[in-house]
């Protein structure tokens, strides 16, 4: 649904340059939620900005149902714009409207006939929840309702693709997880593909089909979320499953081991010390539902070191699980996605 190429964007001022976009690849398959992580000024939002056509890329090709949508001009461009439909972290509504006035207003700019927009207002308003408010003006309702609207106004042009910078970060939990519901329902329902930005691993483990960790401008990991949790090294996963930062004692192997789906099922435990007649110590673990499957993550201290546990550990391999095998020398660093702030404010004054 959307295909990005070799993408760069380079902010230049007189007196620097910054490459904030710098040669991503990335696929977003039609009817998926693909969520960015990324630390804050790694260029997600440029990323966005670029895939919404405000900001035009130096390079690259960004293919959205099949159009080049940088070959577009003119009127082309702006019916394509308006096949994209953008939330903010701010929600960025007209204070002085109503509630239906702020969902009426894009309605108004694509020029859509008076007649027909009380009932089309009143459809949106339906679709996320807030017949009732609609004369309500925007100081009158909560955060999550704010971002009803939000969400109402970018779906005014029936877009079929919904981007999303931190449109859950203002959010306490429990609004942010209704708010997470809603997109889940309205991409199954719609077919909405979504694409978005947020430094909350929650959200991935919610909702995302997919996902990429942006650094420094470029994707250092990208791909299906079960897929990154079951790699070894992967970022997400020991973000989503945050596992103590020990180190292997002497004459121990330390070993994390990922199950996904079906390896839930089976006592690889308790099966590993019984065939090798071991004390397996657990040290620290957590198992979740993530993307409707069954994951988990367990960090196990072995007697010996790991040249005496070559066995034991391909047992594990075996029985379907992803093994790292922690050493002082690649003991990963624990730092993940860190909260992001200002950008995203600014985003929002455009
Ligand atoms: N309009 C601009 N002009 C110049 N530099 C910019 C512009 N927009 C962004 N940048 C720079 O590009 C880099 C990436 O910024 P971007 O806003 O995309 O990061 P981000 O990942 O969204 O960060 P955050 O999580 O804080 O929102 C930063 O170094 C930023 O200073
Ligand atoms: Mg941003």
């Amino acid at each position: 649904m959307i295909q990005i190429e070799k993408l760069r964007k380079v902010y230049r001022s007189r007196e620097r340059e910054v490459t904030a976009v710098d040669g991503v690849d990335l696929t977003v398959r039609e009817g998926e939620v693909f969520g960015v992580l990324g630390p804050s000024g790694a260029g997600k939002s440029t990323l966005l900005r670029c895939v919404n056509l405000l900001d035009r890329p130096d390079e690259g090709r960004i293919v959205i149902g099949g159009r080049d949508m940088l070959a577009l001009r003119g009127a082309e461009l702006r019916r394509a714009r308006q096949g994209i439909g953008m939330i903010h972290q701010h929600f960025g509504l007209l204070g002085s409207r109503t509630v239906a006035g702020n969902v009426a207003f894009p309605l108004e700019v694509m020029g859509v006939p008076r007649s027909e927009r009380a009932a089309r207002v009143a459809e949106l308003l339906d679709l996320v929840g807030l017949t009732g408010h609609a004369k309500a003006y925007p100081a009158q309702i909560s955060g999550g309702q704010k971002q009803r609207v939000g969400i109402a106004r970018a779906l005014a042009g029936r877009p079929k693709v919904l981007l999303s910078d931190e449109a859950t970060s203002a959010l306490d939990p429990e609004t942010t997880a209704s708010i997470l519901e809603l997109l889940r329902d309205l991409n199954r329902r719609l077919g909405l593909t979504v694409l978005l930005i947020t430094h909350e691993m929650d959200v991935v483990k919610r909702i995302c089909d997919s996902a990429a960790v942006m650094r420094d401008g470029r994707f250092t990991e990208s791909g299906p979320v079960t897929e990154l949790l079951a790699r070894p090294g992967s970022e997400l996963a020991r973000g989503l499953f945050p596992l103590p930062a020990a180190e292997p004692r002497d004459g121990t192997t330390l070993v994390e081991v990922t199950f996904v789906g079906g390896a839930t099922d089976q006592p690889f435990v308790s099966a590993l010390a019984r065939k090798y007649a071991l004390d397996v110590n657990i040290l620290g673990g957590a198992v979740e539902t993530v993307g409707g499957e069954r994951v988990g993550r367990l960090q196990l201290e072995l007697p010996g070191d790991p040249s005496v546990n070559a066995a034991q550990l391909a047992f594990l391999r075996e029985s379907g699980l992803a093994v790292e095998v922690r050493d002082r020398a690649t003991a990963p660093a624990r730092a993940s996605a860190a909260p992001t702030t200002t950008a995203a404010a600014e985003e929002d004054a455009r």
